[in-house]
């Protein structure tokens, strides 16, 4: 994979694909601005055939010899200001466009410095260069049909006037984000008899081996031994029991945040003896992708190697089986952080695996936790598979993650951190019960999780819906999205 800037004309492309995109108001001369003297037929042609430069509308035309790139593609921007979503996205749209027409090289050209692009040309560069990459992501490690497991474009060329060298950083900086989501993208697709906690385990003593992070990995005796039963309640009926992995990243110079990421790492979620019904448990090897993001987050941040951070990533990993081993309802547990808990269904049991894992991370004495989890079907009934709902429990955290989450063009929505429901998850026998009713669920689950952290600066996403993509989206063929990522760098390195 190649990402590079070219101040040549975009005609002069060397690329098989050349893509525009192209505002709504001025497309016809925008593109003739760029296409020279193949602009009139072309435009001609897109106008014949509906193209208008609405937001994601595609034309794309051979150009029969007369251009060094043998196809274009113009893609509409559409007439309002994008938002950092929608800009990242058209860089996926470019990237999908290539891969349709088999071109292993694609050339893009956009009026960068646009309002419409947010008026910030290297910001602009940064989240269309991360589409370009996530657009060409496919998971073809099991295909044995040559034309199906056909690669995405691999090289990208950004067509500017000028250069400097903080083009050049906005480029390097997507590139590391995008291999962090790819990371995280591959842990989801894995299939269940692959990616269980011991693999994920594997692949975070890994990323400590390359980027020199701290790595410490609790076996399953250990979390028993150490008091965290929740977590090993939930892998009890597993073959490799539970893990507990904490990688730590000491950025350069005098350390002025430190920060925890914890992960639901849970590879299977049969739902345990209150079991799912089928069609609801397909899909649940994706119930990791929360551990995915904060492995994914350690790729990146691996990478970049940002000054004056601290940061902890930690995955609670388990997979939540069914034998005569795995725990039931009715069981009381005592978690790590000194609480008990009636079980009162073994489906709820991401909470269960962040309750401990929270509770280490207050021990860790971090200024600031988030967690990421595929935790409720509730959040997606509530919001939809597009956004990530945030729980927070501190006002200036909040804004920070969602400034954070904006500038690295993922969606999120906050969500009440109401505590008139707790009383839904009041047990006679234990101090809480790991459910409550049917409404509110991503409300409840988030306030259990809250039970866990005391008065530490905490936010809460449940990533359940945008995690899993259900048919594909300008980013992300159907799989693990790769989700959170790229809101845990941003926030890493103080963007809002
Ligand atoms: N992993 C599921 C949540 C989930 C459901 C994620 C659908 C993605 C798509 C979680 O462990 C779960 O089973 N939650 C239950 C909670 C209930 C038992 C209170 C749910 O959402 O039904
Ligand atoms: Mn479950
Ligand atoms: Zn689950």
């Amino acid at each position: 994979m190649t990402l590079t800037l070219s101040t040549a004309p975009a005609t002069e492309t060397q690329s098989e694909e050349l893509a525009l995109l192209l505002p709504q108001s001025d497309w016809q001369a925008q593109a003739k601005a760029q296409l020279g003297s193949l602009g009139d037929a072309i435009v001609e042609l897109a106008s014949t055939e509906g193209f208008k430069a609405g937001i994601g509308q595609k034309f794309s035309t051979a150009t029969l010899g007369q251009l060094s790139a043998r196809r274009v593609t113009l893609i509409g921007l559409g007439k309002e200001a994008l938002t950092n979503d929608e800009i990242r996205d058209m860089g996926g749209h470019a990237s999908r466009s290539g891969h349709q027409h088999k071109a292993n090289n694609v050339a893009v050209w956009a009026p960068w410095q646009s309002a419409q692009l947010g008026g910030d040309r290297n910001a602009a560069l940064k989240l269309i260069s991360e589409g370009l990459i996530l657009g060409a992501y496919r998971f073809s490690r099991y295909l044995t049909d040559e034309d199906a497991k056909a690669a995405g474009p691999e090289n990208f060329s950004l067509h500017v006037t000028d250069t400097d060298a903080a083009a050049q950083s906005a480029l390097a900086a997507a590139e590391a984000v995008a291999a962090g989501v790819c990371v995280a993208r591959d842990l989801g697709n894995e299939p269940p008899q692959v990616c269980d906690p011991a693999y994920l385990a594997k692949i975070g003593q890994g990323l400590a081996d390359t980027h020199g992070f701290e790595a410490n990995i609790f076996e399953h005796d250990a979390l028993e031994a150490k008091g965290m039963n929740l977590l090993a309640a939930v892998g009890r009926g597993s073959l490799t029991g539970s893990r507990l992995i904490h990688l730590k990243y000491t950025g350069k110079g005098e350390i002025k945040r430190t920060l925890a990421f914890v992960g639901k790492g849970v590879t299977f979620d049969t739902g345990g003896y209150s079991l799912k019904i089928s069609g609801s448990m397909l899909g649940m090897h994706l119930d990791m992708c929360g551990s995915a993001a904060v492995l994914g987050a350690a790729e990146s941040i691996g990478r970049l190697q940002p000054e004056g951070v601290e940061i902890h990533f930690l995955v609670a990993s388990a997979a939540n089986m069914v034998s005569k081993e795995a725990f039931t309802v009715n069981e009381i547990l005592k978690g790590y952080g000194g609480k008990t808990v009636e079980i009162n269904n073994t489906d709820a049991e991401g909470r269960l695996c962040l309750a401990d894992a929270l509770a280490y991370a207050v021990e860790l004495d971090v200024d600031e936790i988030i967690d990421l989890a595929t935790l409720t079907g509730a959040c997606v009934v509530a919001l939809g598979e597009q956004y990530t709902g945030m729980f927070c429990n501190n006002e200036q955290m909040a804004s920070g993650v969602l400034g954070a989450a904006s500038a690295a063009g993922e969606r999120l929505w906050r969500m009440p951190l109401d505590e008139r429901l707790r009383d839904k998850l009041k047990s006679s026998v234990a101090d809480m019960k790991n459910t409550g009713d049917r409404w509110g669920g991503a409300i409840t689950a988030a306030l259990f999780l809250k039970e866990w952290v005391g008065d530490k600066a905490w936010t809460h996403l449940d990533i359940a819906g945008p995690a899993m993509v259900e048919g594909e989206n300008p980013l992300s063929p159907k799989g693990g999205s790769g989700v959170g990522v790229a809101t845990l760098v941003s926030y890493a390195l103080g963007q809002s």
